[in-house]
């Protein structure tokens, strides 16, 4: 069975969303893999009481107690690691996990790190993305799915959903209604990934 570790600083939906993946057997693309622990660079993060209330492992790496990027990414690396048999899981799953990684750190899951960003890709990398998608007057908005590089958003691109601009939308209506579609494209991208590995 392989193993997977999922890293938050937040509420953690996209983290829920893929556990109900992982623990619903019937699942049309059910991953066929297990989610070994749930690890935040936040001890407030709510995902985290989520996550132990479904019976997965978690873990704080408090990106405060480390002196530089490079310790905290070591840190970060030995406690994923930890959670695998093998010493290095099979996916790692950035689900609104709010650092950037070192090279070093990227480097050492190519292939096997993801990440869900709240735009569609290649536009809007970076931060505030619905605000800026309204700012700019887009019609569509959305999520993207992709590799994890050592550049910020950018790599493969493994699954997209995009959703209309209303009229009226705060950022904050356009950001709910992406959420549900990340919902959708993450677990589904995982599961798509894990049967071609
Ligand atoms: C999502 O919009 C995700 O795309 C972005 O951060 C948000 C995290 O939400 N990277 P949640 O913690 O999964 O609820």
């Amino acid at each position: 069975m392989k193993h997977i570790v999922i890293l938050i600083s937040g509420t953690g939906s996209n983290m829920a969303a893929i556990l109900r993946a992982a623990q619903q057997q019937d699942w049309a693309g059910r991953l066929g893999a297990r989610v070994a622990a749930v690890i935040s660079n936040r001890p407030d993060a709510g995902g985290l009481r989520t996550a132990q209330a479904a019976g997965i492992a978690t873990a704080v790496v408090d990106h405060r107690a480390h002196a530089d990027r490079a310790a905290f990414d070591a840190a970060l690396m030995a406690e994923i690691d930890r959670h695998d048999p093998q010493g290095r899981p099979a996916l790692v799953l950035l689900a609104g996990f709010m650092r950037i990684l070192t090279p070093g750190f990227v480097a050492h899951y190519a292939g096997r790190l993801l990440n869900i960003h709240p735009s569609l890709l290649p536009a809007f990398p970076g931060l505030h993305t619905h605000q800026r998608a309204l700012d700019e007057g887009c019609k569509l908005a959305g999520a993207t799915v992709h590799q994890v590089t050592a550049e910020l958003d950018h790599g493969h691109i493994l699954a997209q959903a995009a959703v209309p601009v209303l009229p009226g939308d705060t950022a904050d209506t356009l950001a709910a209604r992406v959420l549900t579609q990340e919902h959708l494209i993450y677990p589904r991208a995982v599961a798509e990934l894990l049967r071609s590995m």
